[in-house]
C-alpha cells in the first residue's frame, strides 16, 4: 500500500510563529515514515507559502492526502486556514472553520459554554479605546485579567489592580483586538486537560501548570522554562473526574472535533472549577502538554499522531457523504 502523503502546515501570520516550527518538528519526526510520507508546507511570517500553496479547488492538490495544521494563533488556529482545507476538499486534523474561530474568540467561546450551563468566570467586554473604567469597576471587583478577545500565548494580557492600572491595561489589549474581556482574577490551581475523538471524544488525565510569575505570561509560557508541571494534577478522584467531564463538554460545546485542550481554574477556598479557554491546535513540542498528558494516559506520540489522521480521515467521509444540494 502507498504511503499517506501528510501535509504538514507549519509557521504562519502569528505571534506563535516560533513554537508553531517547533511543534511541526516533533509532529514531522513522531509519523511512521513507513506509513506516512510527510509533505512540510511553509508559511512564513508575512504569510506566503513555501515551496508551494494550497489551491483553493477539490482535486487541485495531487500531493496531498491530509493536512496537519500545525499552526497556532493568528490565520491558523482561527477558522481562516480550516475554510481554505473545505474549499480544497482536503481532510484535515483537528477543529473544522466554525468550531476554530468559535474557540478562538474568547467572548463567544463563554458564551457557548454558559448556554450548556458550564462554569465560566464571569466577564465584562468592553470595546477597547472608549472603555469606562469607573462603570467596570463597579460591575466587577479588582483585581481583573484585562485580556484581548482573540488572541494567545498571553499576549496583550495583564492584571489590575487598581483603576489606573486597568485604563492601562485595556489600552494595552485594545492594541490586539478592539474587543477587550475583564476578568475576575481567580487564586488557585490552574489545570489543562487534553481532550481526542469526534462524536465518541475522550479526556486525558489533567495536568497542572505552576506559573513561576504572577500569571503564566508569555516569558513563563516559551522563554524562562521555570514554570513547574505537575502530571498528574494534584486534585482529588473527585474533581480529576469532574475536570474530565467539563473538558468533553466544552469540547462539545464548540462542536470540535479531533483534538483541544481545554484550560481551567480550581479556585482556592471555593473549590469551584472554572473553564478558562480552549485551544483548537494545541502545542505539539517536546515539551508541550497536550501530547504529554496523552502519553500519562497510555497514548505514546506516535499513536496519538495516528489516532489524529484517521479522526481526520473518519471526520471527512462524513462529511463527504452528506449532500449539498436536493
Ligand atoms: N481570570 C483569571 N484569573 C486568574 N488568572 C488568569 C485569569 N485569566 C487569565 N489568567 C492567567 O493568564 C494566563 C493567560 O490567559 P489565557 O486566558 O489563558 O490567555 P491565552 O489564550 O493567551 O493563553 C493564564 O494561563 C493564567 O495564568
Ligand atoms: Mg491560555
Amino acid at each position: 500500500m502507498s504511503r499517506l502523503k501528510v501535509a504538514v502546515l507549519y509557521g504562519g501570520r502569528s505571534g506563535e510563529h516560533e513554537i508553531s516550527v517547533r511543534s511541526a518538528k516533533s509532529v514531522i519526526e513522531a509519523l511512521d515514515p513507513e506509513r506516512y510520507e510527510a509533505v512540510p508546507l511553509f508559511i512564513d511570517k508575512e504569510g506566503r507559502w513555501e515551496p508551494r500553496p494550497i489551491a483553493p479547488a477539490p482535486g487541485a492538490n495531487p500531493g496531498i492526502d491530509v493536512v496537519f495544521p500545525v499552526l497556532h494563533g493568528t490565520f491558523g488556529e482561527d477558522g481562516t486556514v480550516q475554510g481554505l482545507l473545505d474549499l480544497a476538499g482536503l481532510p484535515y486534523v483537528g477543529a473544522g472553520v466554525f468550531a476554530s474561530a468559535a474557540s478562538m474568540d474568547k467572548d463567544h467561546f463563554k458564551k457557548l459554554c454558559a448556554a450548556r450551563g458550564l462554569p465560566v468566570v464571569e466577564c465584562v467586554v468592553v470595546r477597547g479605546a472608549d472603555a469606562d473604567v469607573k462603570a467596570i469597576v463597579e460591575q466587577m471587583p479588582l483585581p481583573v485579567f484585562v485580556k484581548p478577545a482573540n488572541l494567545g500565548s498571553s499576549v496583550g494580557i495583564s492584571k489590575a489592580k487598581d483603576e489606573w492600572s486597568l485604563s492601562v491595561a485595556i489600552a494595552e489589549a485594545a492594541r490586539y483586538d478592539s474587543k477587550v474581556i475583564i476578568e475576575r482574577a481567580i487564586t488557585g490551581q490552574e489545570i489543562e486537560c487534553a481532550v481526542l475523538g469526534n462524536d465518541d471524544a475522550k479526556a486525558s488525565t489533567p495536568c497542572e501548570i505552576l506559573p513561576s510569575r504572577e500569571f503564566y505570561d508569555y516569558e513563563d509560557k516559551y522563554l524562562l522554562d521555570a514554570a513547574r508541571i505537575e502530571l498528574p494534577a494534584r486534585l482529588s478522584a473527585e474533581k480529576t473526574a469532574e475536570v474530565q467531564r467539563l473538558a468533553v463538554e466544552c469540547f462539545k460545546a464548540v462542536d470540535c472535533t479531533g483534538m483541544a485542550r481545554v484550560d481551567f481554574f480550581v479556585e482556592e477556598g471555593t473549590g469551584k472549577v472554572y473553564i478558562n479557554e480552549i485551544n483548537t491546535i494545541p502545542g505539539f513540542t517536546s515539551i508541550s502538554m497536550y501530547p504529554k498528558m496523552w502519553a500519562h494516559a497510555g497514548l505514546p506520540m506516535a499513536k496519538l499522531i495516528d489516532r489524529l489522521i484517521e479522526l481526520a480521515l473518519e471526520r471527512h467521509a462524513a462529511r463527504q457523504a452528506l449532500r449539498y444540494e436536493r
